[in-house]
């Protein structure tokens, strides 16, 4: 039996003005009531230089807001970055880490993921860490073993009672931003492995406690069967995030497939 709450986060990525920001997360906050939010644990990652605002909008709701990206250092001469201490300053709770436009985009390695993993969770944030294999590693059968290495390296050095603050986003790279979703099953099989993988590391009962969450062009056409697999725990949304409208309808169909 799971009893995971499902998790939809709103990754807006390098989208919107101060005022559509605010336009949005108003638009989701008041469509995100108490009885939904009870279903369903919904939280909005802005821009950076949002997250003051849409931060006030949303204290005292039950939206959680959230970080694309949090730095490895706690403060120092490190221009351009942000630490886990000024997130929690904004009313951040959890911060994206690895998503592929970093991993891959920028380069950013298992390494330095892993060590701002350590260095949020020691803060007291929640991190979501992000994996996902390449099209080229899907096609040479690849994928299970290069996403089962990226949880593992992420995760290196996490302590079992710390893995309540972890959840993971399995977003397959070919999928993200292309209107290429994973079916279903794919989705179904890759987070199995994920969480065989975390029962082979920690136990059983952490694995079947951690959140799984599936993004890579959801919308609200196809949420419905991608939520309906038993080890996909919701979704990190990108592109479809920025319409409250449609955003919302995701939100409803991970937490029907949660009451089902
Ligand atoms: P899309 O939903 O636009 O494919 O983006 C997925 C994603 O990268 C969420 O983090």
């Amino acid at each position: 039996m799971d009893t995971r709450q499902p998790l939809v986060g709103g990754n807006w990525k390098m989208n919107t003005t101060e005022d559509e920001a605010l336009e949005l997360a108003r638009a989701v906050i008041d469509a995100c009531d108490a009885d939904l939010a009870q279903q369903c644990d919904v939280c909005l990652f802005p821009p950076f230089t949002w997250l003051s605002q849409v931060g006030h909008a949303a204290s005292d709701t039950p939206v959680l807001i959230g970080a694309q990206d949090v730095s490895d250092k706690a403060s120092g001469a490190y221009t351009g970055q942000i630490s886990a201490q000024m997130l929690l300053d904004t009313g951040c709770t959890m911060t994206l880490i690895g998503h592929s436009e970093r991993r891959h985009g920028l380069g950013e390695p298992d390494s330095l993921l892993n060590s701002k993993v350590h260095q949020a969770i020691d803060q007291g944030l929640q991190v979501m860490l992000c994996v996902g294999e390449q099209l080229a590693q899907r096609e040479a059968g690849r994928s299970e073993e290069v996403v089962a290495n990226q949880v593992l390296a992420g995760l290196d050095g996490v302590l079992k009672e710390d893995l309540s603050r972890m959840s993971v986003a399995y977003e397959p790279v070919w999928a993200i931003g292309t209107g290429r979703t994973a079916s279903p099953e794919d989705a179904q099989t890759m987070h199995q492995r994920i969480r065989a993988e975390l029962e082979r590391q920690y136990d059983a009962p952490s694995a079947s406690g951690i959140r799984i969450v599936y993004g890579g062009s959801v919308k609200p056409s196809n949420a419905d069967e991608i939520f309906a697999q038993p080890d996909v725990d919701g979704g990190l949304i990108g592109g479809a995030s920025l319409d409250a409208g449609g955003f919302i309808e995701i939100v409803r169909a991970a937490a029907s497939s949660a009451a089902s």
